[in-house]
């Protein structure tokens, strides 16, 4: 299933790693948050490789709807429950900055990835109290939000929190020209990693600092990601022939879409369940649909899945991989918000790694402790992760080789799924995505 980003962009084919070499920082995984890194690396004077199993961006990077935004759903009403005031106030801080670079970035370098400034909404057909409150929170947190009662939708709403001065673009036209200077070898894929050793299937390359920016992690210990991170699965159709609607939606509703213009189509995004947690209705036929209805001159061209590593609090993991680990980084978990996120952790790593420490480390610090805020995601997150263990141990039954949990077919996706962290199979088993590292034994 491909993207429209992957079938309307051609990033040029890299070498393999071939022997062993040495450098000074190696980054796991050529998406949008690993290239960023070895760029802003780079500009400080560090000699960076970046080694990808597959492709650049043939990861999560290429299939994100690419809305380069600070509004988060109505994540500042919730920080600011759980976190407080001045982790919120840095959190959108952080974002927004990155917001911004984005647009510096490109107009200095002259990229042409069809990069263009909207404002971004929030909306509800139900209520309104909830967007006022977001609206207000954010305003206060010195986000650029207001509230407004009307937009370009094709349907009334109750009203809608809107964010001037975000950004829309198409990430694959974007990582191809950031990643023409850097150094990148595809279809390497890291099988360990060892103190400062980083094991390929091409070769060794030894490394003073190793970065893990790819998606979720696949070392288990230390880090206990698989105990802190799981994944959502979300669809998207693109359709031709659509107006602009002038701006990129989000709905805050429990059965609501997601709405951005591309090159005169639309892409349509619904639903979000944790992968492996398969839906009883194909989304694809609700989202078909509600295209006819919304938009009945419209054809369907195609439609993807993606899928997103969710932290417990809301807030992604940038920084120290472990405190028994100084040397290695990691950014993950960034949620629906891959671009803003990824712009935050290359900042903020660039910066940690040639060292020095940015306002946002704590927010952001992988070993944060936000008891109130992840309590309630962490008991659920267990309960799923024992559930799937303790069906994987009855006999005769699909395990996973990342943990062992029982394996589920998404009839929707054609693909097989893990309920504990994520890891998902093609039907012949072959491995897809991860922290699972091998495929299915009925490949093999
Ligand atoms: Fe962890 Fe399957 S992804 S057990």
């Amino acid at each position: 299933m491909k993207s429209i980003w992957m079938d309307t962009t051609m990033i040029p084919r890299r070498n393999s790693l071939t022997g062993n070499k040495r450098t000074e920082v190696v980054i796991i995984g050529a998406g949008m948050a690993g290239v960023l890194t070895a760029f802003y690396l780079q500009r400080h004077g560090v000699h960076v490789v970046i080694l990808e199993a597959n492709r650049i961006g043939s990861g999560q990077s290429g299939f994100t709807t690419a809305k380069i935004t600070s509004q988060h759903n109505l994540i500042y009403q919730k920080l600011e429950k759980s976190v407080g005031k001045d982790h919120a106030r840095l959190y959108g801080k952080a974002n927004q900055l990155a917001v911004e670079e984005y647009g510096k970035l490109i107009t200095r370098n002259s990229i042409q990835c069809h990069y263009e400034k909207k404002d971004a909404y929030l909306y509800s057909v139900q209520e309104s109290k909830k967007l006022l409150k977001e609206a207000e929170i954010a305003k206060e947190l010195g986000l650029p939000a207001s509230f407004v009662q009307e937009t370009n939708l094709p349907f009334s709403v109750c009203g809608a929190v809107r964010f001037t001065g975000q950004a829309q673009f198409n990430p694959l036209e974007f990582l191809k020209e950031i990643s023409s200077g850097i150094t990148i070898y595809e279809r390497t894929k890291v099988i360990k990693v060892h103190g400062h050793d980083v094991i390929t299937d091409r070769g060794v390359i030894k490394a003073e600092k190793i970065v893990f920016a790819s998606h979720y992690p696949f070392v288990n210990i230390p880090g206990f990601y698989f105990a802190k991170m799981y994944q959502e699965k979300s669809y998207v159709l693109e359709l031709d022939s659509v107006d602009d609607l002038g701006g990129m939606y989000l709905g805050v509703d429990k059965k609501a879409y997601s709405l951005r213009n591309y090159d005169g189509r639309l892409l349509l995004g619904y639903g979000s369940h944790r992968t492996g947690k398969v839906p009883d209705t194909d989304p694809f036929i609700t989202m078909r649909h509600t295209a006819e209805h919304l938009f009945p001159k419209s054809k369907i061209l195609r439609g993807w899945t993606a899928q997103d590593c969710m932290t417990l609090d809301g807030i992604p993991y940038i920084g120290t991989y472990s405190a028994f680990r100084p040397d290695w980084y990691v950014a993950t978990g960034f949620g629906k918000w891959g671009m803003s996120s990824s712009m935050v952790a290359a900042k903020m790593l660039s910066l940690q790694i040639t060292g020095k420490r940015t306002p946002y480390d704590s927010v952001f610090s992988p070993q944060r402790h936000h008891i109130k805020a992840s309590a309630l995601r962490a008991a659920e997150h267990g309960l799923e992760s024992v559930k799937g263990l303790s069906a994987g141990i009855r006999p005769g039954v699909v395990n996973c080789p990342h943990l062992g949990c029982r394996m589920i077919w998404n009839q929707y996706d054609k693909r097989w799924e893990c309920p504990c962290h994520g890891s998902g199979f093609e039907i012949n088993g072959k491995i897809c995505a991860g922290p699972a590292q091998r495929s299915l034994p009925f490949i093999d």
